[in-house]
């Protein structure tokens, strides 16, 4: 069987610790791992914009000793016109060992995994953006020893990071308060319903959300290829201010996967302060995808 990561809920705890703990040596001793995929190459497919996905999956191959190739979804046909994606999918497979996608269709991303010819990294649909996830519970841990008692919030708009992060607190339980407009979270219902459990709290007061928080987390209140423009109006009092992080505890920490909209979703102040830890999640992207690319090549 070849192994994809296409979601964080496709996995057990067992697994999501290994990968972590990977990740955190690896960050330890890279000299280590350098040469543990020398003759394997990732294929990377953008049909979205991206930095830090895009730096972090290179640098990060090129790191453990593969190569890396970029590959125009249009110009290799994988709108289905040309050829369909099963054969695309296994003449790729001829050259490169793991596929990494970023597009607008989630379904499209299970297809490819389901086929089992080369393991599918998930680099973020419209659903869900699982390797920014695990990466964040990589910085939440090395910035707070136990997770269990941790308060973590998230205030924002309802999407694909946040998706994530609710198939990661299902696993791992720690109390997570989301406050989201509800005016979004009202056409969010059936999907709420699925993640239901006693540490989830859905609030529409934002200030109950940021008490005694660990950790505040955002996204900006418009993801790419987003068709309803006009959801903006919905986020009046959600930018993230210093009167919101002085509700949270002390030491609490601010997250966001960026790019930032600075004075939407979050103000200067906020996310240039001290307890902004943004930069060290973009950073450890890198590690948590090199242990995720380990996983999915180890045979
Ligand atoms: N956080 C993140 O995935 O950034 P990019 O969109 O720049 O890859
Ligand atoms: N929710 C954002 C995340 C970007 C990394 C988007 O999809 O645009």
């Amino acid at each position: 069987m070849v192994k994809n990561f296409i979601d964080i809920d496709d996995f057990n705890k067992t697994e999501l610790d290994y990968i972590i703990k990977l990740a955190k040596k690896i960050k330890k001793k890279p000299k280590i791992f350098s040469n543990l995929c020398k003759d394997k190459t990732l294929g990377m497919i953008f049909e979205k914009q991206s930095l830090r996905t895009r730096l972090s999956f290179n640098i990060g191959m090129q790191k453990l000793g593969g190569r890396v190739l970029e590959l125009n979804s249009k110009d290799i046909g994988f709108d289905n016109k040309r050829e369909n994606p099963k054969d695309i999918l296994n003449v790729l497979a001829q050259f490169v060992d793991c596929l990494m996608i970023r597009n607008d269709n989630h379904q499209q991303v299970v297809e490819l995994g389901n086929q089992n010819i080369i393991p599918i990294i998930n680099g973020l649909t419209e659903h869900s953006h699982p390797c920014q996830i695990l990466g964040d519970f990589l910085t939440i841990q090395e910035h707070f020893k136990e997770y269990k008692d941790l308060k973590i919030t998230w205030i924002g708009d309802f999407n694909n990071v946040l998706i994530s992060l609710l198939h990661l607190q299902n696993i791992y339980k720690f109390k997570l308060d989301i406050a989201v407009p509800k005016k979004i979270l009202q056409t969010k219902n059936p999907e709420i319903t699925k993640f239901k459990n006693q540490k989830l709290n859905f609030l529409s007061e934002l200030k109950d959300a940021a008490k005694q928080s660990n950790c505040i987390m955002t996204d900006v209140w418009l993801s790419m290829g987003e068709k309803n423009k006009n959801k903006i109006k919905y986020f009046k009092g959600y930018t993230i201010n210093n009167k919101i992080m002085s509700l949270a505890e002390k030491n609490a920490i601010f997250m966001h996967c960026l790019p930032a909209k600075r004075g939407q979703e979050v103000a200067s102040e906020v996310i240039d302060s001290k307890n902004s830890v943004v930069l060290q999640q973009a950073r450890n992207r890198m590690f948590i995808q090199q242990a995720i690319l380990l996983y999915v090549l180890e045979n």
